[in-house]
């Protein structure tokens, strides 16, 4: 019984967690995001050109460029900042945002492919370096 059980159970998990089109910032991005990220990334954080012009200033004050919309957020995946919400969550470094995306390795597991699977083709390339057909493969969902 198991031997038939198990393949099946996995088929389930992988066309459930693969399904991009299915993860959206509505339904899974935004509860991640209010709870996480809100509190340097919020209405009182600066427009990401304004953060720019003053860098220190804002990070003496807990502050990132401001996320907190749709619109907002998808800003850091394809273009202008491409690649930046990427490459910031998929590593550990210290001051990189991976350590914000939950209390326990479990939960940030768990909320990073989330963000994959709501950002569809995962790169962590900067503008200059990325195709067009990469590009195309970036779905963020609303
Ligand atoms: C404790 C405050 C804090 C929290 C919580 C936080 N961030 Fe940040 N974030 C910052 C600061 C400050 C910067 C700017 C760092 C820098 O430029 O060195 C930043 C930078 C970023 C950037 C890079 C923007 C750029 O310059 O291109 C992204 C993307 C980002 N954060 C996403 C997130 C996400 C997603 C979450 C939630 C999982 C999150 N952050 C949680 C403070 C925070």
């Amino acid at each position: 019984m198991k031997t038939i059980v198990a393949p099946f159970l996995f088929l389930i998990l992988i066309t459930t967690t693969a399904d991009a089109s299915a993860i959206s910032y509505r339904e899974h991005i935004k509860p991640i995001f209010d709870s996480q990220c809100i509190s340097c990334h919020g209405e009182s954080a600066p427009e990401y050109k304004a953060f720019k012009l003053d860098k220190s200033k804002w990070k003496a004050q807990n502050l990132g460029p401001r996320m907190d919309s749709y619109t907002y957020l998808v800003y850091f995946t394809g273009w202008p900042d491409t690649g930046a919400l990427m490459r910031r969550l998929d590593s550990e470094k210290p001051g990189n945002m991976y350590q914000h995306l939950g209390s326990t390795e479990q939960e940030r597991e768990k909320n990073l492919s989330l963000f994959k699977a709501w950002v569809g083709g995962w790169t962590l390339k900067r503008f200059k370096d990325i195709t067009k057909e990469e590009i195309s493969a970036i779905k963020v969902v609303y």
